[in-house]
């Protein structure tokens, strides 16, 4: 099996669970890393024994780099996507793919000239919990879908924008709460419900007004291809960061995720499902511990051509429409239809 050489764009919070991952892959080493901070590139790149680039171009036009992972703010994915498809890597890239819609379409015609493929950074979708709920769903195991409560409450401190200020502002995050956050929420909805119709949604800022120029909180109400409702709502204001509640009414039913578990309840019965196990040591356990699944999966997709498991860009837009429909209602305060 030829080792396939990974190069790591932006070494801040998210980084190690890529470190940590690419560890226990084999065939696969880690080359490279880039950041414009030198003190901080310089001794990562000590650490895990690799190259440091402050230059992403330049660590592109390094031949042997196979796999680039884009761990940088949101504003940087997609010139760095565009840029690492044109020099024929392979790209894996953190949620979320872009910064809006506009991004995505430019992002789709670069990926028709490439030959590298891009994989984004969905890591719930392989929690245990959420590939056994969508299995129970696909199978109608409970009968008609008819609602999903989604109930996402987390914290984030004024320090955690003021000392990365690229949060919290529009030009750079593009948005907060909802599109750094609460994406994978909607992420999983949409993808539990079968794809949203159309939606109804508020934003605003609530407690972080004087630190940010963006979201901390967000509600929407959702309607699903099927017919089934959903009912969403996240906040950055919590004391905590609580774990996702998820409560799927059925026909014959109900699924509910409650503290990383899954319940299914039928006839007055409750019985557990699945439950989610613990992340990396050093990984915030609100992250999941998909990461490793996710860039495993990423790189068997580049050796065999297939692209199982992979989060796309066809998918990976899914959840960033959303976001942005929510951005839109709350502006003009309507029902928003979303493209098919
Ligand atoms: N999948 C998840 O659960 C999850 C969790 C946290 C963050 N993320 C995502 O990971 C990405 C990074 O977030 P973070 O919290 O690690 O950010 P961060 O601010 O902690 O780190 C970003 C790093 O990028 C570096 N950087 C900035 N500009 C650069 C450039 N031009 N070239 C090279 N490096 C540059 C910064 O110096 C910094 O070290 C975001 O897309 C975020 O949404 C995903």
């Amino acid at each position: 099996m030829r080792t396939l050489n990974a190069a790591i764009i932006g070494c801040g919070a998210i980084h190690q669970c890529h470190v940590e991952a690419l560890r226990q892959l084999p065939g696969v080493a880690l080359r490279a890393v880039v950041d414009t901070e030198q003190n901080k590139g310089l001794a990562l790149s000590a650490e895990y024994h690799c190259h440091f680039y402050q230059d992403y171009q330049e660590m592109l036009s390094d031949v042997s780099i196979d796999v680039v992972h884009i761990c940088t703010p949101h504003f940087l994915h997609k010139p760095m996507i565009l840029a690492a498809l044109a020099a024929g890597k392979q790209v894996f890239c953190e949620k979320p793919v872009g910064m809006n819609m506009a991004d995505v379409a430019d992002i789709q015609e670069a990926e028709k000239r490439a030959d590298g493929r891009l994989g984004v950074c969905y890591q719930n979708r392989l929690n245990p919990t959420s590939l056994a709920l969508h299995q129970l769903l696909e199978e109608n195991a409970l009968g008609r879908l008819l609602s999903i409560n989604a109930f996402l409450t987390w914290s984030r401190t004024p320090p955690y924008y003021t000392e990365n200020p690229w949060r919290g502002c529009y030009a750079t995050e593009g948005g907060s709460l909802l599109i750094n956050q609460a994406i994978h929420t909607l992420d999983l909805v949409q993808w539990f419900g079968g794809g949203v119709t159309r939606l109804k949604g508020v934003v605003d800022c609530t407690r972080l007004t004087d630190i940010i120029d963006t979201e901390d909180t967000a509600m929407a109400t959702l309607e699903f291809s099927g017919g089934a409702r959903g009912l969403f709502f996240a906040s950055n204001s919590h004391t905590r960061d609580a774990p996702l509640q998820l409560e799927i009414h059925c026909e014959q039913g109900e699924l509910q995720l409650r503290d990383n578990t899954l319940w299914r309840v039928t006839e007055g019965k409750r019985v557990i499902i699945a439950s989610d196990e613990t992340p990396y040591s050093h990984s915030k356990s609100y992250w999941g511990a998909g990461h490793l699944q996710a860039i495993r999966q990423f790189y068997d997709a580049v050796r065999s051509g297939r692209s199982e498991g992979v989060t796309d860009l066809h998918e990976a837009a899914k959840s960033l429409q959303l976001v942005e429909a929510i951005y839109r209602s709350s502006q003009c305060r309507r029902w928003i239809t979303l493209p098919e």
